[in-house]
């Protein structure tokens, strides 16, 4: 049986994970945690889940890692400079070798659990080099307060690094006017363009274009149940993984 806890438990996906999690013959959910709850029922825990908000993250994430407790991260908020500070800390044993280094605990930062979502940034990647354009369309509920979406944004930083790697520069554009906004946002150079729509979920569109042709590659969420499949692989396969940061289920996936 592995032991999982979950912080932000009253939320939309931690009482979904908590659900979950409870349907599951191998896993045992022994610690549910919100704000105003010690978070010292998690002690014992083989992993916890944080799915709280980008505030409280790193707070619970240094008292998990300070715990030695395998964590799961779902909340986001996660950009560069946040991953250098969680790498830190999971690496608070700097220099420590042998046994000490082994038994650091594992934290693994999940950007998106939805396999589905994975996949299609990963064939984006592939693609990019054989197109000479990439832009990328997201579209969500009108409720996100962000946006272009951290999925949109990776996969225009992904497809970027792709394109350079092939040695493409711009892809071809001919505007030299234009409304604001009219071309969306640019993100590492890639066109990324952000529709609110009350009735949406989650979903997000690569357009490329070649000589001749289009290829056009979509995702759609169309419930929070689509990132339980993605939780459940975390959670079971955690302790797997080498002691420190893991960012991405890509490697619990086969497709690191
Ligand atoms: N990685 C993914 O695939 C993925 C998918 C969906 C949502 N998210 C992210 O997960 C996070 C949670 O989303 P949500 O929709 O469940 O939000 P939510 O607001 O419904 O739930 C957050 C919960 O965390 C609790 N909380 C806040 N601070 C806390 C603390 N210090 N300790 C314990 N609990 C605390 C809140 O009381 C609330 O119950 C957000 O950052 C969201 O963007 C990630």
């Amino acid at each position: 049986m592995i032991k999982v806890g979950v912080l932000g438990a009253k939320g939309r996906m931690g009482g979904l994970v908590g659900q979950t999690v409870r349907s599951q013959g191998d896993l045992e959910l022994v610690a549910e945690v919100d704000v105003g709850d010690s978070r010292g029922a998690l002690t014992g825990c083989d992993v916890v889940v944080d799915f709280t908000s980008p505030a409280a993250v790193m707070d619970n994430l240094a008292w998990c890692v300070r715990s030695g407790l395998n964590t799961v991260v779902g909340t986001s908020g996660f950009d560069g400079a946040r991953l250098a500070e969680a790498a830190e800390l999971v690496s608070g044993a700097a220099g420590q070798t042998g046994e000490a280094a082994a038994s650091r605990p594992r934290v693994l930062v999940v950007p998106n659990f939805s396999v589905g979502a994975v996949l299609m940034m990963r064939f984006a990647e592939q693609a990019a080099r054989f197109f000479e354009s990439a832009e990328v369309v997201e579209l969500h509920h009108a409720g996100k307060v962000d946006a272009p979406s951290g999925t949109a944004a990776r996969t225009a930083a992904m497809i970027a690094a792709a394109r350079e790697g092939a040695g493409l520069g711009r892809g071809p554009d001919a505007t030299t006017t234009q409304l604001d906004g009219a071309r969306g946002a640019v993100v590492a150079g890639v066109h990324v363009h952000s529709v609110r729509l009350a009735g949406l979920v989650a979903h997000q569109e690569v357009l490329l274009g070649g000589h001749g042709e289009t290829l056009t590659i979509r995702h759609d969420s169309l419930d929070r149940a689509s990132f339980m499949p993605g939780v459940l692989m975390a959670v079971r396969g955690i302790a797997s993984l080498p002691p420190g940061l893991t960012v991405g289920l890509e490697g619990l996936l086969g497709l690191a």
